[in-house]
């Protein structure tokens, strides 16, 4: 069986990441790409990834290019080219750069990769995913946005700092945009399968909401010069794996709605399978009357954004 192809487009801080994690895991060949001035650095980290491969015992290919010509043909595109935030930022400052930056790439990947399951990880993330899908015509089951995981991920991390237990025992997941207004649904939140809320007080179960929403921004200040790289990395191999290896695993994610949760024609986060199939399925719960206000601003918010893209 021919190696999956796996196209990193921004070869920056997450491209690095993703191409680590997907050499580590075997997922397929990887081309870093990025734009020629940075060709080097995309040159550079495939070469130095190529050079750990025999020290973890993986055999996968590794390229750095700034040519489209060379990502033809991929199965996973995972696009993060685009500007990183610095301190005093919103995600959506981004706006107006990214938006360029992603149309010149949505127009060379229709061209060369039509094929492809497209995970999105450029910020505004829900702004970005869509103009992506507008411009490239793909099917919606084929253009994703990574957020979801990642903003789960860090409730769940921070659930499991506060009740002092294994990560893995943490289950829980954010619905709606990448934005300080996302939804982390307490409700859904439980360790090894009990409640959050038997096990934490409502004032610390806030706390942990509100950093949730802001924890994009904790790192932004940190690190000064952009922002996080190791976990979005994560999560959007997480998204390829599930498609890769046909795992079907349920993960939240931006997907095109058309009536789902009573959304129509917007990239929204919500918990999808993943499959063969790209977005195989969206799940949908019910929601509570305070649920629905929290996701109805969210959505509110992603809308004001998308309608500043003019796609
Ligand atoms: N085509 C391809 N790559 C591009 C283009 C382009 N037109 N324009 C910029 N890039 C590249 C940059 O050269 C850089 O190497 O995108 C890369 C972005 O990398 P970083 O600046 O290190 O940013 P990173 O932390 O990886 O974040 C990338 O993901 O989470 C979001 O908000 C974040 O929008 C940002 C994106």
């Amino acid at each position: 069986m021919a190696r999956s192809k796996i196209a990193l487009i921004g070869a920056g801080q997450i491209g690095g990441n993703l191409a680590l994690l997907a050499a580590q895991r075997e997922l397929g060949d990887v081309v870093l790409f990025d734009v020629p001035a940075a060709e080097g650095a995309a040159k550079g980290k495939a070469l130095d990834i190529a050079q750990l491969l025999p020290v973890v015992g993986r055999n996968v290919g590794l390229a750095g290019t700034s040519k489209y010509e060379d990502v033809a043909g991929a199965d996973v595109c995972i696009i993060t080219a685009g500007i990183p935030r610095k301190p005093g930022m919103s995600r959506e400052d981004l706006l107006g750069t990214n938006v360029r930056i992603i149309s010149e790439v949505a127009e060379n990947l229709k061209r060369v990769c039509p094929h492809a399951f497209c995970i999105v990880v450029s910020n505004p993330l829900d702004a970005m995913v869509y103009t992506f899908f507008k411009l490239t015509g793909f099917p919606k089951q084929r253009v994703v946005g990574m957020a979801g995981v990642l903003d789960s991920s860090r409730f769940r991390a921070f659930v499991a700092m506060e009740v002092g237990v294994a990560v893995e025992d943490v289950t829980a997941f954010v619905l709606g945009g990448h934005g300080d207004d996302m939804v982390p649904l307490v409700r859904c939140c439980s360790v090894g399968g009990i409640p959050v809320t038997e096990l934490l007080p409502k004032d610390r179960i806030e706390a942990i909401v509100d950093r949730t929403r802001k924890a994009g921004g904790e790192l932004v200040a940190l690190y000064k010069t952009g922002s996080a790289y190791y976990a979005p990395a994560a999560s959007a191999i997480a998204m390829a794996e599930s498609y890769l290896r046909d795992k079907k695993r349920v993960l939240p994610c931006a997907a095109y709605l058309e009536g789902e949760y009573g959304v129509r024609g917007t990239y929204f986060g919500v918990p999808v399978v993943i499959g063969r199939s790209g977005v195989e399925r969206v799940l949908e719960l019910s929601l509570s009357v305070e649920e629905q206000a929290a996701v109805h601003k969210s959505l509110e918010s992603v809308r004001r954004t998308v309608a500043e893209t003019k796609v």
